[in-house]
């Protein structure tokens, strides 16, 4: 019989500290009105001093496993989409093992930066499907905001921190129908953080520096154009049309690439789930965030079909569908 990983729980972890488009004013020549109409974001959650992703993913894992009505002792794996790790190593993905007190259980961070929650999802289906673990939780977390030059007004107003997790059972019904993931390793000059610890952290590169460097408008028409592939490949790889859908729950980086995709899937607004207003782009977390506020609110219920999609440095991208 076919085995099928459901989602039995969702959960979010979102820092206190709140930064509005009217705070950015006083760092970078910009306005709410820029932001707002370029982006649709109206602030963004940012981490205190000293909180790092594993506290945010730590915060997302419990919610989500109380949801679930899952133990620590029960997970036999932890996933942790991630592009800003609390260290080089040990792994988030482990240091959340820790803290949980889930030890034994396999743990690993996948990096795949916006697209982070949607590939570390797939590999968590993976392995459920092929009867090598039963609970898995699957996190996205980070704290983007700590690799942002706020003196840049290209990149400063776009993210947020937090994080969003769910808890995947084995299932004889699905569940998570199909996942889809791509990437295009050409494209690094478009969007990429310089630095790291092969090519070092002072490299003499021009613009170097701990940061996210970014050709906006270029990475929004690969994004409106990957997405719109990704999309059609889901329905199709399924046989489904797109009035079957129930719910998109896109990556929130730009309101405006979320309105492509849904006019592309003739989708009203109305069954879109958008939090960049609230959020900004918090990368790995902006899925499984906007999941979480959408199935707490009671607006995705149980058998609805939902898509989920994103893209992100790399690039990468991809999808998955899912029988809620
Ligand atoms: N405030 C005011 N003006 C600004 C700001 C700002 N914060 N930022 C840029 N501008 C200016 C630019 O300097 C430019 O001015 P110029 O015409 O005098 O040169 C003008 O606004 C227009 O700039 P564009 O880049 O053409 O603006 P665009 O409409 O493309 O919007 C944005 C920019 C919001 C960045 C958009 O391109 C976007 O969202 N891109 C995609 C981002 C994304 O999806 N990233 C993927 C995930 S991120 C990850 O993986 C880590």
């Amino acid at each position: 019989m076919a085995v099928y990983s459901r989602i039995a729980g969702t959960g979010s972890g979102l820092p206190e500290k709140i930064l509005t488009n009217k705070d950015l004013e006083q760092f970078v020549e910009t306005s709410d009105e820029w932001i707002a109409s370029r982006t649709g974001i109206r602030q963004r959650h940012v981490a205190a001093e000293g909180e790092t992703t594993c506290d945010l993913a730590e915060r997302a894992a419990r919610a989500a496993m109380e949801a679930a009505g899952v133990t620590a002792a029960e997970l036999d794996m932890i996933v942790v989409g991630t592009t800003t790790p609390d260290l080089i190593f040990p792994s988030t993905a482990c240091l959340l093992q820790h803290r949980l007190g889930a030890n034994g259980c396999a743990a690993f961070d996948v990096n795949a930066a916006c697209s982070g929650f949607i590939y570390a999802l797939s590999v968590a289906d993976n392995f459920i499907r092929a009867g090598n673990a039963k609970t898995v939780l699957v996190v996205g977390a980070e704290t983007l905001t700590r690799m942002l030059d706020w003196s840049d007004r290209n990149t400063c107003v776009l993210f947020g921190d937090g994080a969003g997790a769910v808890v995947l059972k084995a299932d004889t019904e699905a569940g998570i129908l199909s996942t889809h993931l791509h990437a295009d390793g050409g494209k690094k000059e478009l969007l990429y953080n310089p630095v790291g610890v092969s090519v070092g952290f002072k490299p003499e590169e021009k613009n170097a520096g701990v940061r996210v460097l970014m050709t906006g408008n270029e990475v929004f028409k690969h994004a409106v154009k990957a997405l719109d592939a990704v999309v059609d490949e889901t329905l199709e790889a399924n046989g489904l049309q797109k009035s079957d859908l129930d719910w998109l729950i896109p990556h929130q980086a730009n309101l405006r690439i979320i309105e492509a995709t849904a006019k592309r899937l003739d989708m009203p607004m109305d069954r879109v789930i958008v939090t960049v207003h609230k959020h900004g782009n918090t990368s790995s977390g902006s899925v499984p965030l906007a999941l979480d506020e959408a199935v707490r609110s009671g607006k995705i219920q149980r058998g609805q079909l939902l898509l989920l999609e994103a893209f992100g440095g790399g690039f990468t991208w991809g999808s998955a569908l899912i029988r809620y």
